[in-house]
């Protein structure tokens, strides 16, 4: 291709250049004096003088998170074809395709109703009305968690420093976003009423969402998610459910990003061990205790005990909170303890011949992968409680046997093909 230049006045150019080059010097001299008093021209934290934005490039966050994100993105109409999703590229129809074998449009509409009412089939067939019933409860609580966090993520945006934090932030906020459209769909299947958020959910999420800049990285990335990620970790292995270890492995980067983070823009000692801060968490933490005890039941019926599932989940929460950084007003061993003891009194309070136990060292994640994931994302077993390779670890990936703290029966003896079955009711 032959370019032709375009004759213009060489003297115009050059005076739109130099008085390009006088503005500039202009505005950005002021910025430099007026941006830190908070009346400089520029708003954003865009250096285009850099070509990054503030905080620099930030490849290895890019790596860890933006760049595994996409590879490891996953779309709903692959992996819950029975929703309405048509998420998938050119492509990855074509594999689909050829999996399916050569399908015509009629056929594919047909496939996917089939697909639908199978789902609901498996459903009815795997669960009573009354199960069904308490995995939309349980699940549902994650489900506003995730409008929650696409909320709170995408207003994070604002507030990390460089491309590679932004980017990884981004993709945050989309996978966030297919979690809510994503669950909202899978539970509506279940044909159950789907209730509103638990106040206490509702108190907490709320004041995360109120919470200043990278303060929200606690409330979200490890509080919040780190619950998340023990519900999809606990339910993945549940019939029908199987989708939920697609959102484990998003959530288990999104609790491991708040640490990266810090290890490139490491918070000031002020920050992490400021009272006021640490009381804060506190009280953002302690509404969960009510929220997980209005699950009691629902985790009942699943045959899963919710202060194995809360001692489980409380353990991986401060230890993370710990080791990003987030400190609380009291060490992490104490809090535990306390709440161990708390646990341990409302159950001799409320259930027959109830022995002490430490439902702290409990495991609620199921299945070797899951456990493996939590293993190398958040170095848990560091913690006082496991250890790499421990016992533990490889006997929870066994099929469980909860709900025997009270002495009841697991029934451990049932068809381990049927997970449901192998759970026994606590009440
Ligand atoms: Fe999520
Ligand atoms: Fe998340």
């Amino acid at each position: 291709m032959k370019i032709r230049q375009v004759n213009v006045s060489r003297t115009a150019c050059e005076i739109n250049a130099a008085v390009e080059e006088a503005v500039n010097a202009i505005v950005r001299g002021y910025d430099r004096v007026a941006r830190p008093l908070g009346i400089g021209v520029r708003s954003s934290n865009y250096d285009d003088v850099n070509f990054s934005f503030e905080g620099g490039a930030g490849d290895r966050l890019r790596k860890a998170h933006y760049d595994k994100s996409l590879r490891l993105l996953w779309k709903a109409e692959q992996h819950a074809s029975q929703t309405g999703f048509r998420d998938c590229s050119a492509d990855e129809l074509l594999l689909m395709q050829l999996a399916d074998g050569a399908l015509h449009k009629a056929e594919k509409t047909e496939l996917k109703r089939v697909r639908s009412d199978e789902y609901k089939t498996l459903l009815n067939k795997s669960y009573t009305p009354k199960q069904k019933q308490a995995i939309v409860n349980i699940l549902s609580t994650i489900a506003h968690g995730e409008a929650y966090a696409w909320m709170v993520s995408a207003d994070l945006l604002g507030h990390v420093k460089s491309t590679g934090g932004r980017s990884a932030m981004t993709m945050q906020v989309l996978e966030e976003a297919k979690h809510f459209v994503v669950l909202r769909e899978l539970l509506q299947a279940f044909d159950c009423e789907i209730p509103r958020m638990n106040i206490w959910e509702y108190i907490t999420l709320e004041n995360v969402l109120r919470q200043s800049g990278l303060e929200k990285f606690f409330g979200m990335n490890v509080l919040v998610e780190g619950l998340a990620l023990s519900i999809f970790g606990t339910m993945a292995s549940f019939p029908g459910l199987e989708v939920l270890r697609m959102f484990h492995l998003d959530e288990s980067r999104h609790t491991a990003l708040p640490h990266n983070y810090f290890h490139d823009f490491p918070m000031s000692t002020w920050e992490q061990y400021n009272p006021l801060a640490a009381t804060q968490r506190l009280l953002l933490l302690l509404p969960a205790i009510p929220f997980l005890l209005r699950l009691e039941g629902d985790f009942a019926v699943l045959g899963i005990d919710l202060f194995d599932f809360a001692g489980s989940v409380l353990r991986k929460v401060l230890h993370l909170s710990e080791r990003v950084g987030f400190r609380l007003p009291l060490p992490e061993g104490l809090i535990l303890r306390q709440l161990n003891a708390v646990f341990n009194l409302y159950c001799s309070l409320t259930r027959k011949n109830h022995r002490f136990k430490d439902f702290m060292a409990a495991e609620a994640t199921v299945g070797e992968a899951e456990l493996a994931v939590e293993r190398t994302v958040f170095q848990l077993l560091e913690g006082t409680h496991e250890r790499p390779g421990s016992g533990r670890a490889k006997r929870a990936v066994k099929p469980r046997a909860r709900g025997r703290s009270n002495g009841v029966s697991a029934g451990e003896s049932a068809d381990v093909a049927s997970p449901i079955a192998a759970r026994a009711e606590l009440h």
